[in-house]
């Protein structure tokens, strides 16, 4: 079994190292994701045969619809800032592709170039965020939807539009728009966790943009508090896996004039329960 120390506050571990991740049996990761939201796996020695194979053990790996993945794979997306980009992608809170119809449960990234300093990833709890909520608020929220769509990063004028590689910005074909509850119900834990974003959240269903985004920003503002956050520094060969479920995630973009190049593999995601009693 894996001795897995803490990595923030109150979630996110850290396998010792000099454990090689392809030896972990499946089951025991999936458990210690479910207990700990993100997994950190540091100094690994993986191929893009073992990265695929070791993905594809914890679920059904998902193909991403914006990004073209690596020559010769399906799954596997290079998410490449060079030393020359201005913007790097994702680079806002978020939690992966929630205007889907079922977006992907977890993700695996994997360093493979890091800058000398800077280029980490923040990571903020979101069952949290949601408990730390007054009642009535709490309330309020499982009663509604939000309205998820990828126009407001991947579009001709959208968030990620000067992002290299990003093909949402070649036009609306493959925009998407999904009703997700703001409030989900995990499907392994049964906690409940915020489920809407500033960058994917366009509004609450019923209610106008205008009318949303006070309290979009109110709810951001309250998940990203410097409390509710851990932070993943990376090396060549360190392996994260999160639950986006039950958090959101924000890559630093502190590295101007240098590369970092990390490659991800998405899984399948169940539809988002909400958290309503039935
Ligand atoms: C992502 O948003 O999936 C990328 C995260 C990162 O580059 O650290």
């Amino acid at each position: 079994m894996i001795e897995w120390q803490q990595l923030g506050g109150h979630f996110g571990a850290i396998c010792p190292t000099q454990t090689d991740v392809m030896a972990i049996p499946a089951e025991e990761v999936k458990q210690a994701l479910a207990s700990h939201q993100l997994l950190v796996f540091p100094g690994q020695r993986l191929s893009t045969d073992d990265f695929e194979r070791f993905a594809a053990g914890l679920g059904e790996p998902a193909e991403y619809p914006y990004a073209a993945p690596l020559a010769g794979s399906r799954y596997l997306v290079p998410i490449i800032k060079e030393a020359a980009d201005q913007h790097n992608f994702g680079g806002a809170w978020h939690t992966d592709t929630s205007y889907l119809e079922h977006p992907p449960a977890v993700t695996l990234l994997l360093a493979r170039e890091v800058p000398a300093s800077g280029g980490d990833t923040l990571f903020a709890d979101m069952y949290q965020a949601f408990e730390r909520l007054s009642p009535g608020l709490r309330h309020c929220l499982s009663q509604l939807d939000g309205i998820n769509t990828s126009a407001l990063v991947h579009a001709a004028v959208g968030d990620y539009a000067s992002v290299a590689g990003d093909a949402g910005a070649a036009g609306a074909a493959t925009q998407a728009t999904a009703r997700h509850p703001a409030v989900r119900r995990h499907p392994v834990t049964g906690r409940a966790a915020l489920y809407v974003s500033l960058v994917h959240t366009e509004r609450f269903s019923g209610m106008t943009r205008a009318e949303s985004l006070p309290l979009l920003n109110y709810l951001q503002a309250q998940a990203t508090r410097a409390d509710n956050c851990v932070r993943v520094h990376w090396a060549p060969g360190t392996l994260a896996i999160w639950d986006n479920r039950c958090l959101q995630h924000l890559p630093l973009n502190d590295y101007p004039g240098q590369r970092r190049e990390m490659h991800r593999i998405i899984l399948a995601g169940e539809k988002p329960l909400g958290s309503r009693p039935s």
